[in-house]
């Protein structure tokens, strides 16, 4: 047989299958495995977003909808952005998307050109980097400071003529750092001195804890040079949706559109009328969504540093990404063995000796958790 595609053959699995495989065949041996893997709210739809979506399909929205989304979607978007993140924006720079990744994916094919490079500041999510290779650009990988998880001057050696685009993602995955408004500005300059684009993800913009979320498209120049990236998954705890959106610059969307157009073509029809009900809506059930893992975070902190843990700043998402001694495949090797915890090794998102825990779970299996891990490590 003639050899499948070189590109998609040079895509690693991601390190976290693993554990995750080695997770489950526990799982299936009938053993208690907590999962703290876990990449989406343990929190069900808010009931009046999938009353929407049933009343839409009552009123027969099953046929094909405007590829870049339903109008009336697009413009709840557009208001959005520009009240909550004062960013100015205009329908025709709103796309609604098969979830945030594929706002991401399209973002990466209608941007890059062979060889051009992208700056991923690590630690990073898993999607980037496979996104970036997908569209023919290359990643140059810079890591944050492991102390504070803010940015600093050195992201400016990165930069050469190749270099294209960044990439932010603020509150982030895995570290759970929300960055302050010197390391937003520091991307702002960057972006501006050498004409770059940005890739804001913001999809954890709601979950904030006592820290601000600043729009990098709000800075200066920069609405005309990013494509802001956001979504249900996580503030409406929607991930089976799949609905998320991109704002861009009007070129940007109308290349981003032709790969919709000529992929999936849309976001499910009905699912957008959900969307529409998420932002129209009542937006308490974030704050009764965000108190919660604020419940969970505070308590998971106060545990893990009690043990002795180097913890990022957890000022956002639902993560906390911890320091660990040794290879950190190994460590969490050892906890799914021996604690029965899973953990999610920082080595996949490109920071070895990190740990990523997820306090998407209930306070009793988080209490569990901690326990047990405390235990493994030789402590009552
Ligand atoms: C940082 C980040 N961006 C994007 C996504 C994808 O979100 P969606 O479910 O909307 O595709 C995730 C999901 O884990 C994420 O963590």
């Amino acid at each position: 047989m003639r050899q499948l595609s070189e590109k998609i053959s040079e895509i690693v699995p991601s390190a976290t299958l693993e554990i995750s495989n080695k997770a489950q065949k526990m799982q299936r041996e009938g053993i208690d495995i907590i999962s703290l893997s876990i990449g989406e709210p343990d929190f069900d739809t808010p009931q009046h977003i999938k009353d929407a979506c049933i009343d839409a399909l009552r009123r027969g929205q099953t046929h094909y909808a405007p590829s870049n989304g339903i109008p009336e979607l697009i413009s709840a978007i557009c208001e959005k952005i520009t009240k909550e993140n004062n960013v100015p924006c205009k329908p025709e720079q709103v796309i609604v998307t098969c979830g945030a990744k594929y706002a991401i994916y399209e973002a990466m094919e209608a941007v890059l050109n062979p060889q051009d490079e992208v700056i991923l500041l690590t630690p990073a999510w898993v999607s980037y980097e496979p996104c970036i290779r997908i569209a023919g650009g290359k990643t140059v990988f810079h890591p944050v400071n492991t102390k504070t998880f803010q940015l600093d001057d050195s992201v400016l050696e990165r930069v050469n003529a190749k270099t294209k685009m960044i990439v932010v993602n603020s509150p982030s995955n895995p570290s759970g750092a929300v960055f302050n408004q010197y390391s937003m500005k520091l991307v702002a300059d960057l972006c501006t001195d050498f004409d770059l684009y940005a890739l804001s993800d913001e999809i954890y913009e709601k979950l904030v804890y006592g820290k601000e979320h600043i729009a990098l498209a709000s800075i200066g120049d920069m609405a005309k040079r990013t494509i802001t990236i956001n979504g249900f998954s996580k503030s409406y705890a929607m991930t089976g949706w799949r609905l998320g959106y991109a704002v861009a610059p009007l070129e940007i969307i109308r290349e981003m559109s032709k790969v919709q157009q000529h992929s999936v073509s849309q976001a499910t029809t009905f699912a957008m009328w959900g969307g529409l009900a998420a932002l129209k809506g009542d937006q308490q059930c974030i704050e009764v969504m965000r108190q919660e893992f604020d419940k969970r975070r505070k308590y998971v902190l106060r545990e893990l540093g009690l043990m002795g843990y180097q913890i990022a700043p957890a000022d956002g998402a639902f993560y906390v990404f911890i320091k660990v001694d040794g290879d950190d495949m190994n460590v969490a090797s050892h906890w799914l063995t021996n604690a029965q915890v899973a953990g999610t090794p920082g080595s996949a998102f490109y920071s070895p000796g990190w740990i990523r825990l997820s306090y998407a779970t209930s306070m009793e299996r988080l209490q569990e958790a901690m326990q047990r891990i405390r235990r493994t490590n030789g402590k009552k």
